[in-house]
């Protein structure tokens, strides 16, 4: 059941901490820096990765990029129904299929052309004995728990966090055993950081302010990108409403054209270096075009440029966009709400979409 919410979806983002919990259970030593995941034995360092997804996993794909690269391993993210139409040179990369159903024809086509030109390939999913599952040579198993609502939602942080596992064991002596055990503390704290969130939204208020524009903009750059991304995707599956994400860095390449008073902006800054000073230089270029900004955000000093802001607990970048992505969750749901959308089973929408 619903457990009193009004919709799956609302329980499943409430869900998350827990979803977050299960998902390091046993496999995290903060204390001596090591992380343990028993399926992945005997998997090697690669020395390159092929990510390749669809949707909400291809945004979690484009943020296990940004992980690799820190380890200095190159990685590339595909759309996963690109990818067999033109398979990019492999050497001797390990493909990862990040699929929650473990059933999405796309992915399981791209896997399947990349085992076939002798690739090792790796599944990312929640469904132990999916068909991603069994047909790769190993699977990593997020441990969400059962999602039903369309919309994924814990799936996702819940690979945000995977991928971070995934990288952190693979690293090797990449990395000093501090490093290790900072990284480590920081997921642990994290299902506490999500709560949080959760226990002190304004996303709802927010979403009340902002109904009935003429089209809604995500920005975030670096680990932030991919969840501007994922917060437009979801916030147009559930409340079909226009949304487009962008690397807040291109948004003057063509976009800013479409930015009014009517276009409100949330824009993703976390973290106080230079990637969240250039995002603040892209906040002024829409303000300057009148439009509302809302900082999705860690930080007080943006919210002296922002209209409105939605914050989130400061601390690690690299798990800032699991934290933001939560507020962007609830925004969508909040606006959908309010329009009396179709939450669980958004129109022409399917859970797992099983053809190519
Ligand atoms: O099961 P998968 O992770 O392979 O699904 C991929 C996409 O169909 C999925 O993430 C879709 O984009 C989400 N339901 C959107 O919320």
């Amino acid at each position: 059941g619903k457990s009193g919410y009004d919709h799956y979806m609302l329980k499943e983002i409430h869900e998350q901490p827990r979803a977050l919990r299960q998902c390091l259970s046993g496999r995290v030593d903060e204390r001596r820096g090591e992380v343990t995941l028993s399926e992945l034995e005997g998997l090697e360092t690669p020395s390159a990765v092929h990510l390749v997804a669809c949707g909400t996993s291809y945004h979690a794909a484009l943020y296990g990029v940004q992980l690799f690269h820190s380890l200095g391993i190159p990685a590339q993210a595909f759309l996963a129904s690109e990818y067999a139409t033109g398979v990019p040179p492999l050497g001797d990369s390990l493909v990862v299929g990040i699929t929650q159903s473990g059933e999405t024809a796309d992915t399981l086509s791209a896997l399947r052309e990349a085992r076939a030109r002798g690739a090792r390939t790796l599944a990312v999913t929640n469904v132990v004995g999916s068909t991603a599952a069994r047909e790769c040579d190993y699977a990593l198993y997020i441990r969400a728990g059962p999602e039903i609502g369309v919309a994924a939602t814990k799936t996702f942080s819940s690979q945000l966090v995977s991928l971070n596992l995934l990288v952190e064991y693979l690293a090797g002596d990449q990395r000093s055993s501090e490093e290790r055990r900072a990284v480590l503390q920081t997921l642990r704290d994290l299902p506490g950081r999500v709560q949080q969130v959760l226990d002190e939204s304004m996303a709802e208020e927010v979403a009340a302010e902002y109904l009935g524009a003429d089209g809604y903009f995500f920005i975030g750059r670096g680990l932030n990108y991919p969840v501007a991304l994922e917060g437009a995707l979801k916030f147009k599956e559930i409340t079909y409403e226009h949304a487009e994400g962008f690397a807040a860095g291109e948004l003057k390449h063509g976009t800013l054209a479409l930015v009014t008073e009517n276009t409100p902006v949330f824009a993703v800054v976390t973290g106080e270096d230079a990637p969240a000073k250039k995002t603040l230089g892209n906040v002024r270029e829409v303000e300057s075009r009148g439009a509302p900004v809302i900082a999705v955000t860690d930080d007080d000093q943006i919210e002296r440029y922002a209209d409105a802001s939605l914050r989130v607990p400061s601390g690690s970048a690299r798990v800032a966009p699991v934290l933001v992505n939560v507020q962007l969750q609830l925004v969508a749901y909040w606006v959908a709400n309010a329009l009396g959308r179709s939450i669980d089973k958004p129109r022409n929408l399917a859970k797992s979409v099983t053809v190519e």
